[in-house]
């Protein structure tokens, strides 16, 4: 009966539902039948084709809401430089799809007044497909699980105490319209809008390589010429495949429509606050001279360069880029010079992964395991990986792991 609901599903937001595991979908069927009083598999599935508000209901149990403030930090910093960069009359036009929650629209918000933007300038559609998600969003009460990592100072300077947890201040707040849609629905919730910037991360790995190249098409198609185009770590390899081109920022899973203007790289006039990408907290990391632009003139950056940071790097722009293949060749050599680490192995598992070699991934990320226990993104990969392939035991106790972890480091 599942099978049929799991169909049901992928036809409606592209689910595949080996992506999260056949437990989830069980799991939420057997919810929604116990809150509708259903006990009959059969009148649960009739039930759901004549009622879109209990297909909503399901699709609300069984989304993954994942998100937090400044995930994947990086791409933030580098869209709001490149928005202003590509600044023009009309206010630059964000869309962040799937949005969850919220946190990543908001981000976006500081961030771009971090790199001088004015309110007028500049606007946030938000849209994701769950209901509920878009409620708490818009309601706006973050707690801790919101705030991850070590890089929190933007709470104290855009985040007021509330009943609850904390709340964006209300300039932020105004920069953000989020409305509930569907990636795969009609292309009519969006209007006539092209966007500037389009957010799409951590979605795409949930779908099959059919329903992700119809839903690059669906981005292309609400993309300006020009626009930018932001993805999840795991998701660098699909861009590609449709004629994007990577912006080449280490770190941010960035893509434009049309090749990347490195002469025109923001530097020393934007006001935003100088980040080192950091691959660890011990180890900071340089961006690599080529790919940048001006950024490594930046007082900050202007440090000795380190060799194996820099080669580390190296593999991650490369990887960025959706160059898999040669990532992987270029994280090998890395492995022969400089030898082991917990990094190395989960950048080459990332790169196999998203090349499809799924059992060489999973071996990469328990090396980067073995020598980091803590290593939270090797964490969260593997799990992915494992429930894809039908290890739900194995992807439960890594997820179980990394609660612990995240209990342990208060985030
Ligand atoms: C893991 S969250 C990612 C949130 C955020 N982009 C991030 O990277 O932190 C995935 C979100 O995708 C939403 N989603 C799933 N399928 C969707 C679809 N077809 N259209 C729009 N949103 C969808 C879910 O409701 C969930 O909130």
């Amino acid at each position: 009966m599942t099978g049929a609901i799991e169909k049901l599903l992928m036809e409606t937001i592209g689910l595949d539902s080996a992506s999260v595991g056949p437990t989830v979908v069980r799991q939420a069927v057997r919810d929604r039948m116990a809150a509708c009083r259903i006990a009959n598999p059969q009148a649960y599935r009739e039930h759901l084709t004549g009622s879109p508000q209990e297909l909503q209901e399901l699709i609300n149990a069984v989304v993954i809401p994942e998100t937090w403030f400044f995930r994947d930090r990086e791409a933030f910093t580098m869209l709001a430089r490149h928005a202003r960069v590509h600044k023009h009359a009309q206010p630059t036009k964000v869309l962040s799809l799937p949005c969850s929650t919220g946190e990543e629209a908001y981000s976006v918000a500081m961030a771009m007044f971090d790199a001088g933007f004015e309110a007028h300038e500049f606007n946030i559609d938000a849209v994701d497909v769950s209901t509920r998600n878009i409620a708490l969003a818009e309601r706006a009460v973050y707690g801790r699980n919101s705030f991850r990592g070590s890089y929190l100072e933007f709470r104290d300077r855009y985040f007021e105490a509330v009943e609850g947890g904390l709340r964006p201040s209300a300039a932020v707040l105004k920069q953000v319209r989020f409305r509930v849609g569907n990636l795969f629905g009609t292309r009519a919730i969006f209007g006539q809008e092209v966007y500037d910037i389009l957010l799409c991360r951590n979605l795409l790995i949930y779908f099959n390589r059919e329903l992700q190249d119809r839903a690059l098409t669906r981005l292309k198609d609400l993309l300006a010429t020009d626009g930018l185009l932001l993805v999840g770590p795991a998701e660098a390899a699909f861009p590609r495949l449709h004629g994007f081109i990577s912006a080449e920022w280490p770190l941010a899973f960035a893509f434009l429509e049309s090749e990347p203007i490195k002469a025109a790289a923001p530097t020393t006039a934007i006001p935003v606050r100088t980040s080192t990408p950091k691959l660890n907290k011990s180890k900071p990391v340089l961006p690599p001279r080529l790919t940048v632009g001006k950024e490594n003139s930046a007082p900050a950056l202007a440090k000795p360069v380190d060799q194996v940071s820099e080669s580390l790097v190296a593999v991650e722009r490369i990887a960025n880029a959706g160059r898999v293949k040669e990532a992987q060749e270029v994280a090998l050599a890395h492995l022969e010079k400089f030898g082991p680490s917990a990094q190395i192995f989960y950048l080459l598992g990332l790169v196999q992964d998203a090349d499809g070699a799924a059992s060489k991934a999973a071996q990469s990320y328990r090396k980067a395991l073995y020598l980091a226990p803590n290593h939270r993104e090797a964490l969260v990969h593997l799990a992915l990986l494992l429930r894809r392939q039908g290890d739900h035991s194995g992807a439960e106790a890594l997820a179980g792991r990394l609660v612990r972890v995240q209990k342990r480091s208060g985030t």
